[in-house]
């Protein structure tokens, strides 16, 4: 088999790499380690950047995001119970954010696709990645299957193989581990606020947001070593009312949770995120603590930069774009990566001494007191330019 681009991962990022090719008359097949089913079994964030917006429109799946999507202006951040909206358009020159569940925008990259795609592949390997002529060799329904390609797109997430292609000599990884986790609720409920809500508490972070008008979507910080076992609909519920502003506790309509999880949070970089013919994109590099909300539009900035490059290979034989690929996706990755910290830093419970309590409370008075600071705040969470 031959193909221009192989693609390994079929989760946002290789399914949106792969509809821009194809978009683009370039081959492209795309080996996914799960099935169809599986993947789309996977609940995820869910605010896109103007920037992921116009890419799916532009790549022809934006319909269901337009019709089921919601345009959002701003969010509150909740301090002892009091709700501070911070207003995105206002502050940002009418920019603003789209509620739209990645597992939806992951369901109409399948529905549009029309490449090949392998489910459930095993023993994905890359070969001659540093060469001229790679390939990708993998163990397909219990027969070894090869895959020459002029390039190979690394898009199969923290766990995937592509990463680990890239020599010990050459990677370099930056981490930050946090002390704690996302206990996170799906339930056919109406959302309790019509943006999301940001609580600070004492007790931890606790995060209000939503899919559509009967999907709602609840986060409460808690402990890495917690048991989902001990935390019944219930539990949950009580946690979450005590962590969130009183009217807004008041107000909070509960059901049982279709979907219940513990997220680890973690901030991760690896450089450089090309080699040779070997281009990593999206989780495969990087990985976010999920408070900024950038995880998904960083991969789709990582796709925007190297679809631009192997369109441009392709149709005007320059190279300029593949070899500025790393570059100019690390700059944009780190700025995130700041911006998502700085935002977990601010409204989790943190184990810090007494001056750290203190320069964490005096952050928050600052950022809600200053126009400058929220308009910072306000530029990075709907997206610094691609
Ligand atoms: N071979 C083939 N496929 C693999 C392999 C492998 N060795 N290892 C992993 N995969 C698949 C996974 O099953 C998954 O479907 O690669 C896909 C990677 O998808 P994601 O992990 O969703 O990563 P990405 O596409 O970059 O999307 C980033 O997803 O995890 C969220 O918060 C993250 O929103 C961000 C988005
Ligand atoms: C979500 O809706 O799952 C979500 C929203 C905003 C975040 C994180 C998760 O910052």
């Amino acid at each position: 088999m031959r193909t221009q681009v192989a693609i390994i991962g079929g989760g946002p990022s290789g399914l949106l790499l792969g509809q821009i090719l194809t978009n683009a008359g370039i081959s492209n097949v795309i080996l996914e380690a799960r099935s169809r089913d599986y993947v789309l079994g996977r609940i995820r964030a869910g605010v896109l950047e103007q920037g992921l917006a116009d890419m799916l429109r532009a790549a022809g799946v934006g319909g269901n995001m337009d019709r089921h999507g919601q345009v959002h202006e701003g969010f509150d951040i909740a301090v002892a119970g009091a709700r501070h909206r911070i207003d995105l358009a206002g502050l940002t020159g009418g920019k603003t954010v789209m509620v739209y569940g990645q597992t939806e925008v992951t369901r109409d990259l399948y529905d549009a696709r029309e490449a090949p795609t392998f489910h459930e592949v095993a023993d994905v390997a890359i070969h001659g990645a540093d060469g001229e002529s790679p390939h990708v060799t993998w163990t397909g329904g219990g027969e070894a299957q090869r895959l020459d390609c002029d390039f190979v797109a690394g898009c199969d997430g923290f766990h995937g193989v592509s990463r680990k292609t890239v020599p010990a000599d050459i990677l370099r990884q930056f981490e930050r581990v946090y002390p704690f986790g996302w206990l996170g609720v799906l339930s056919r409920t109406p959302p309790v606020s019509a943006e999301l809500i940001y609580a600070t508490h004492q007790r931890g972070f606790a995060l209000c947001s939503l899919r559509s008008p009967v999907l709602s979507r609840y986060y409460v910080q808690c402990a890495l070593d917690e048991d989902l076992a001990e935390w019944p609909d219930d539990r949950f519920w009580d946690e979450l009312k005590r962590r969130i502003p009183a009217e807004a506790a008041a107000a909070l309509v509960t059901g049982p949770s279709v979907e219940k999880s513990i997220a680890p949070l973690r901030s991760f970089v690896a450089e450089p995120m090309r080699w040779g013919r070997l281009f990593l994109a999206g989780d495969a590099a990087h990985i976010v603590p999920p408070t900024g909300a950038k995880g998904l539009n960083l991969a789709a900035s990582d796709v925007h930069y190297l679809s631009d490059a192997l369109i441009a290979h392709y149709r005007d034989g320059t190279d300029k774009g593949l070899e500025e690929y790393s570059a100019r996706a690390l700059a944009r990755v780190w700025k995130a990566e700041r911006f998502s910290w700085w935002m977990t830093m601010l409204l989790h419970r943190l184990d810090l001494d007494d001056f750290g309590q203190r320069i964490q409370r005096a952050e928050l008075e600052y950022l809600l007191s200053s126009k400058a600071a929220m308009t910072a705040l306000a530029e990075n969470y709907v997206g610094l330019p691609f």
